[in-house]
């Protein structure tokens, strides 16, 4: 019987071949190879060319594998596709071997045959960790490499159905030539892994360093290389980290995970605003508290402002916006005192969100202008209050997107006022909304007096 060997072809030149190879013999590029169909009999074609209506089309949801991490699972939209190329991204430190590792583990628990590729680290250091967050179930393999031949070889002898590489950064190819780290190195390395996994019907994770202004070689030119882009974020010196999808083939991208990070790794959080609120002093100025949404996600954030008055300041005052945004800071800051009356010029304003969240999104503003009226007065805001809200430079409160979800959030958490837009539609029971067309209605409406506001 003759055996029939199967086409392949190269996804850079089209030059076909009828075995694969590792390297292509038409333009010499690394893994380029896939199999392809063979050419379809002839008259079967003509047949196949057919429109169908696009209703009676079987919807395909493409099968995932869950990853046993609530909070991972989630984002990804139930787990991992087999096949795909998964991008996470985060600042060195932020966890992310920790949250692939216990991933992995989680896992190979289920039986999947999971291998880890430390790039960065030795197999004992991968050990400490393991053992350090109870991740050793049989079937979880590693190996520290850094070459990309050798991983490649590596992740054929073992047929993983997960595969971890951690990081891209440090895999290097030896075929191309500049350093390792470089953006040819990174992007070639991340094609080949791909390649890989498409080729091995594995479930593939890079992870992928970002440095603040997000400028390293990486990342950004991985973007379109991978399936799903997953970004893991916090504040370092909180244990809140969040972990959204920037890009995702196969689901939404505006859900949230949320993780705790403690001494035994991380777990998801169930009760994210219980959390974050957990700290919380009532009775000083400065502070209330907004519901913010991440993705579809509803997240009561603390806002809190300091305004510092130290005589006649001969430097320039100081801004500071911690987990806000800067410009809409500035931009509070001159309605207050444009069209509230309410001056902070020559003082020093600090201004954060609590716990590791950045509020960015215009709705936050409201709490914003709240905090830093309460903090220049000295005014205590009453603790059961929310506020949601855009401000207008005319000093008008703009209605906000998913106020029902926010205000449940807040109702739920025991919040009894809410002061929001005057279009905003009613609230859910147990919680009064105060309803205010301009900022000073809605500082009056928070309880604060005239005269102080005045003053
Ligand atoms: P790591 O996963 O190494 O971060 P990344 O891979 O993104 O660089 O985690 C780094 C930090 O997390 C490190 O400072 C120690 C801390 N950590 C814990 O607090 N608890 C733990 O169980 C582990 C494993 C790490
Ligand atoms: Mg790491």
């Amino acid at each position: 019987m003759i055996k029939m060997r199967n086409l392949h072809q190269c996804t850079e030149c089209r030059a076909e071949a009828t075995r694969w190879a590792g390297r292509c013999s038409g333009c010499g590029a690394w893994n380029t190879l896939v199999e392809v169909a063979p050419p379809p009999a002839p008259g079967v074609l003509a047949e196949a060319v057919k429109a169908v209506a696009l209703a009676e089309v079987a919807a395909l949801g493409a099968p995932s594998r869950p990853t046993g991490l609530a909070e991972l699972d989630r984002v990804l939209g139930g787990g991992l596709v087999r096949g795909s190329a998964t991008l996470v991204g985060g600042e060195p430190g932020i966890g992310k071997s920790t949250l692939l590792l216990q991933a992995l583990a989680a896992m190979a628990r289920q039986g999947a045959r999971c291998l880890l590729v430390s790039a960065e680290e030795s197999v004992q250091q991968v050990r400490l960790r393991a053992e350090r967050l109870a991740a050793l179930p049989p079937g979880l393999w590693v190996l520290s490499s850094t070459d990309l031949p050798g991983i490649t070889r590596a992740v054929d002898e073992l047929g993983p159905d997960i595969c971890v590489v951690d990081s891209i950064q440090a895999v290097h190819d030896p075929e191309l030539g500049s350093g390792a780290g470089s953006v040819t190195q990174v992007r070639e390395c991340a094609n080949a892994l791909v390649q890989l996994a498409r080729r091995r019907q594995l479930s593939l994770l890079v992870v992928g360093h970002v440095t603040k202004d997000g400028a390293l070689a990486g990342p950004r030119v991985l973007e379109h290389v991978v399936d799903t882009v997953l970004s893991f974020e916090g504040d370092r010196h909180s244990s809140l980290r969040l972990l959204r999808a920037l890009k995702h083939r196969f689901g939404p991208t505006g859900e949230l995970g949320l993780f705790e990070m403690g001494e035994a790794g991380l777990t998801g959080v169930a009760d994210p605003s219980g959390l974050l609120l957990g700290d919380r002093r009532s009775g000083v100025p400065g502070s209330i508290v907004v519901p913010v949404l991440e993705g579809h996600r509803p997240l009561l954030v603390e806002v809190q402002a300091l305004v510092s008055r130290v005589g006649p300041a001969p430097a320039p005052s100081r801004r500071s916006a911690q987990g806000l945004d800067g410009g809409r800071l500035a931009l509070v800051l001159a309605v207050l005192e444009q069209r509230v009356g309410l001056s902070m010029s020559g003082a020093d304003v600090y201004a954060s969100a609590v716990g590791g969240v950045r509020v960015a999104e215009p709705a936050a503003d409201l709490a914003v202008a709240l905090a830093l009226a309460s903090a220049s007065t000295g005014e205590v805001l009453p603790a059961h209050l929310v506020a949601a809200g855009e401000v207008g430079l005319a000093g008008e409160l703009r209605s906000v997107s998913g106020l029902p979800r926010r205000l449940a959030e807040a109702a739920r958490l025991g919040f009894r006022v809410a002061v929001v837009p005057e279009s905003s539609p009613d609230g859910p029971p147990g919680l009064v909304l105060f309803r205010a067309a301009t900022l000073l209605e809605a500082l009056q409406g928070a309880g604060m007096s005239r005269r102080a506001l005045a003053a």
